[in-house]
C-alpha cells in the first residue's frame, strides 16, 4: 500500500483516529505532537466541540497541555463528518469503546463495528485500517470482511492491529514512550505503513514485535489478565493473613524483592477496577468459551471473585468499626475513582463500597478529588462533599477507598480536628498506621491485624 507522503517519501502525513475517548483522544494528540496531520472522529458531537475548543473531556493529567500544543502547530483538527474522515488519509486508527455487553460478559462490539462500516463505505483506493480497541480475538479477520462487504469496488482495504497498553493517569507517557509496540499484520505493506507511522517512537528504542493478527489481539486481553491475576493473588494472600493475624502489607513487600515476582501490581488493597481490567477477564473468558477453550482461563472467574470479594470485606471492616450496624451511621468515603489521578468511575471499587453502605442505612458523604460529578451522576442518592474537611465532618468512621496523595499526605489529627471521630478503615493500605494509632484513632487495614498494645510493627522497606 502506499502511503499519501508529501515530505519525505516514507512517513504517511495524514492519520485519521476513530473515537476521542481516552484511548483516542490521547493517540490523536500524541500523533499530532509527533509530526502528523490528524483528524479525530467522533460521533458524540458534544466531545468533538469541546475537544477542537481544545477542552480535554475528561481528567488526564498533561493532556490539555499537549493538546494547546497540538492546535498551536495547526495539525489536529476534531469532526463528526466520516466522509471527510474517508477522503483524509490512507491510515485510519480505530479507537473507539468496547463495553461489557449489557446481558453477559462478552464484549460489545458493535461500537467497532459501526466505526469500520462507516469508515469502510467510504474509501477509495488504498487504505490502512488500524485497530487499537481491546477485542476479542477473532474480531479483526470478521472486521476485514465487515470492510470487504461495505465498501466500494475501488477500495483496497487492509485490517491490522496495535493494541494499545497505556494507562489512565500516564496516558501521554504511555503513548510517547510505550513499553513495546505491537504489530499484528497480514502483509508487509502493512508493517512497512506501521513501522512508518510509528518511525518517530521506533527510532527512540522502543521494541516492536511483529505478529499475526490474532496474537496481537491476544496480548493485550492476556497482558491485562496477568495484571488482574497478580492483584487478585495479593489480595487472595490478604484474605489468608486476616485468617492468621499475618500483615499482608510486609509478606507483598518479601514477594516483591524477589526479582522473578516484583513488587509492581502486588499492592494488596481494595483492587482493581475501572474501564479495562474486569471487562476484559470477563470478555476473555467468554470468548474462550466460545472457541471451546473456556478450562484454559477458568481461573480468571476466580480473579474476578476475589476482586469483588474486597469490596464487600471492606463493608464488613467498615461495620465492624462502628459497633455491627451501619444504619445511621455516617461514614466519610475517601474516593471515588476507580484510581487515583483519574476521573474515571467505571467498575470504581470505591463507589462500590459507598453503595453498598449506603444499602445498609448509613449515610454516605463521598468526597473525590476529581470524580466527584461523575461519581453523582452514577449514584445521585450518596451525598457528596466539595473537600476533604467537609466530608469527614461528625462522621462515625472515616474509609479511604482511593489512594489519592491528598489523603496519604493528610494527617490524623488534621482529620479529627476537621471533626471525624477517630475511626479509620484504610481499604488501599497506604496509611501510617502507627501514626494513626499514636494518635488514638482506631485503626482497620485490609489483610493486616488490628493493632495491638505491644505487638512488634512490621517494618516494610520502601517498594
Ligand atoms: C490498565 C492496564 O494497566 C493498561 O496497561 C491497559 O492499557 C489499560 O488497562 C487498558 O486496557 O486500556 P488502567 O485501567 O488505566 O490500565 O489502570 P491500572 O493502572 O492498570 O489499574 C487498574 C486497577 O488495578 C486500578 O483499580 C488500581 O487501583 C488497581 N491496582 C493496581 C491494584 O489494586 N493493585 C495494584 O498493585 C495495582
Amino acid at each position: 500500500m502506499s502511503t499519501s507522503n508529501e515530505n519525505d517519501g516514507a512517513a504517511p502525513q495524514r492519520i485519521t483516529v476513530v473515537g476521542t475517548g481516552y484511548l483516542g483522544a490521547t493517540h490523536a494528540i500524541c500523533m499530532a505532537i509527533l509530526g502528523y496531520d490528524v483528524l479525530g472522529v467522533d460521533v458524540d458531537p458534544g466531545k468533538v466541540d469541546r475537544l477542537a475548543r481544545g477542552d480535554v473531556p475528561f481528567f488526564e493529567p498533561g493532556l490539555p497541555e499537549k493538546l494547546a500544543e497540538a492546535q498551536a502547530t495547526g495539525r489536529i483538527r476534531f469532526t463528526t463528518d466520516f466522509d471527510e474522515a474517508a477522503d483524509f488519509g490512507e491510515v485510519h486508527f480505530i479507537c473507539v469503546g468496547t463495553p461489557q455487553k449489557p446481558d453477559s460478559y462478552a464484549a460489545d462490539l458493535r461500537y467497532v463495528q459501526s466505526a469500520v462500516r462507516e469508515l469502510a463505505s467510504r474509501i477509495h483506493g488504498d487504505a490502512l485500517i488500524v485497530g487499537k480497541s481491546t477485542v476479542p480475538v477473532g474480531t479483526a479477520a470478521d472486521l476485514a470482511e465487515l470492510a470487504d462487504e461495505v465498501s466500494p469496488e475501488d477500495a483496497r482495504i487492509e485490517v491490522a492491529w496495535n493494541p494499545e497498553f497505556l494507562r489512565e493517569g500516564f496516558a501521554v507517557d504511555d503513548t510517547l514512550h510505550p513499553d513495546r509496540l505491537v504489530f499484528g499484520v497480514a502483509s508487509e505493506q502493512a508493517e512497512a505503513t506501521l513501522r512508518d507511522v510509528f518511525s518517530p517512537i521506533v527510532d527512540e528504542g522502543v521494541p516492536v514485535l511483529v505478529t499475526d493478527i490474532p496474537t496481537a489481539e491476544l496480548v493485550k486481553v492476556a497482558a491485562n489478565s496477568f495484571l488482574a491475576t497478580k492483584i487478585s493473588y495479593i489480595n487472595a494472600m490478604a484474605e489468608v493473613c486476616e485468617a492468621t493475624g499475618a500483615d499482608v502489607d510486609s509478606l507483598s513487600a518479601a514477594l516483591g524483592l524477589d526479582d522473578r515476582i516484583g513488587s509492581r501490581f502486588l499492592k494488596p488493597g481494595l483492587g482493581f477496577g475501572g474501564g479495562c481490567l474486569p471487562k476484559d477477564i470477563r470478555a476473555f473468558r467468554a470468548r474462550a468459551e466460545e472457541l471451546g477453550v473456556g478450562d484454559a482461563v477458568a481461573f480468571l472467574a476466580e480473579v474476578d471473585a476475589i476482586n469483588i470479594r474486597r469490596r464487600t470485606r471492606t463493608v464488613d471492616l467498615i461495620r465492624e468499626l462502628v459497633g455491627g450496624d451501619l444504619a445511621g451511621k455516617r461514614v466519610a468515603a475517601l474516593g471515588a475513582a476507580f484510581k487515583p489521578n483519574s476521573d474515571d468511575v467505571r467498575d470504581a471499587p470505591a463507589l462500590d463500597v459507598a453503595r453498598l453502605l449506603y444499602l445498609e442505612g448509613a449515610h454516605v458523604t463521598v468526597y473525590d478529588p476529581e470524580a466527584n460529578s461523575n461519581a453523582h451522576r452514577a449514584y445521585p442518592d450518596l451525598d457528596y462533599a466539595d473537600s476533604l474537611e467537609e466530608a469527614v465532618v461528625d462522621a462515625d468512621v472515616v474509609a479511604l477507598l482511593t489512594e489519592w496523595s491528598e489523603f496519604r499526605e493528610a494527617s490524623p489529627a488534621s482529620l479529627e480536628e476537621a471533626g471525624a471521630h477517630p475511626r479509620m478503615v484504610d481499604a488501599r493500605d497506604v496509611l501510617d498506621q502507627e501514626a494513626y494509632v499514636a494518635a488514638g484513632w482506631e485503626f482497620r487495614a485490609l489483610g493486616r491485624p488490628a493493632p495491638q498494645a505491644g505487638r512488634v510493627a512490621a517494618r516494610v522497606p520502601a517498594h
